[in-house]
């Protein structure tokens, strides 16, 4: 039996309801490194979707952020990050999105992006188009980069890394109309799919945070390589350049200093 998207997008808002509840109360943060948290909202969002997908396909593989990998046939696998925007969440910024990708064979199939706060479910069913709730997305039509809304992140080695995205943020916010940071890849990935902005750059991210998104863009329309212009972006070091398909090449370019 094949996953169906009407489950991934029940789970997401479950999971989110989860998170919804425990949002503004006193969270118990435990730090992962300097500036990388998790809270009693991410376990609690991860279990419920961990005993789900268990529940109904317990012979599947599964990836995710707090418990690791958890052994299964590697053809079907998920990608779960239960709690994405994890900073935003602990300082009531209502910007962070639960996000479930379902992969076979190496090739995402079906991926959720749902926001609890704003009520979007952003998704996609490979070859079957995107979603944000009940209606179709495209991604946007400009096509000059100074015209284009980017976003990017920064991971949360960049206190101490030598190489960090400052350099490419620095360029681009002047060679764009701004580049934003909203701290949820997720759901900069779901903007890019709905045509709210018009590209998206980050380095270093993992699987979880990149899965289903990927789905999406590419579902509305959109083009995702990594930074060297690779399609296939599911592999380390996980950098990504997503946006539509005439701002890419140039955001592409303009990443490699052209
Ligand atoms: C983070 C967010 C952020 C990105 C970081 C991610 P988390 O995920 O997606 O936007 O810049 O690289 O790790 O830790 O909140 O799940
Ligand atoms: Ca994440
Ligand atoms: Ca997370």
């Amino acid at each position: 039996m094949e996953p169906e998207i009407v489950e991934l997008k029940t789970w997401a808002c479950q999971a989110g309801k989860i998170l919804r509840e425990l949002y503004g109360t006193h969270h118990q943060i435990q730090h992962k490194g300097l500036v990388d948290l998790v809270t009693e909202a991410d376990h609690r969002s991860e279990d419920y979707l961990l005993s789900e997908i268990r529940q109904h396909y317990p012979s599947h593989m599964i990836i995710t952020e707090e418990s690791g990998l958890i052994k299964g046939q590697a053809e079907r696998c998920w990608f779960l990050d239960p709690l994405d925007g994890t900073i935003n969440y602990a300082h009531n910024v209502p910007l962070f999105a639960v996000s479930i990708g379902y992969a076979e064979h190496g090739e995402m199939q079906a991926g959720v992006v749902y926001n609890p706060m704003s009520e979007e479910c952003f998704s996609a069913e490979r070859g079957q188009g995107a979603w944000l709730n009940d209606e179709p997305i495209h991604v946007s039509e400009v096509t000059e980069l100074i015209q284009s809304l980017l976003v990017t992140g920064f991971p949360y080695d960049t206190h101490n890394a030598v190489h960090t995205n400052l350099e490419y943020f620095n360029r681009l916010t002047l060679r764009s109309q701004g580049v934003r940071r909203f701290g949820s890849a997720a759901l900069d990935l779901s903007y890019v799919a709905a045509g709210r902005l018009d590209g998206y750059w980050e380095i270093k991210l993992s699987p979880w945070d990149l899965a289903a998104g990927i789905l999406i863009v590419e579902e509305a329309g959109g083009v995702v390589t990594s930074f060297d212009g690779d399609a296939n972006v599911m592999q380390p070091p996980y950098s990504i350049v997503a946006a539509n398909p005439a701002i890419h090449p140039l955001l592409l370019a303009a990443l490699h200093g052209s």
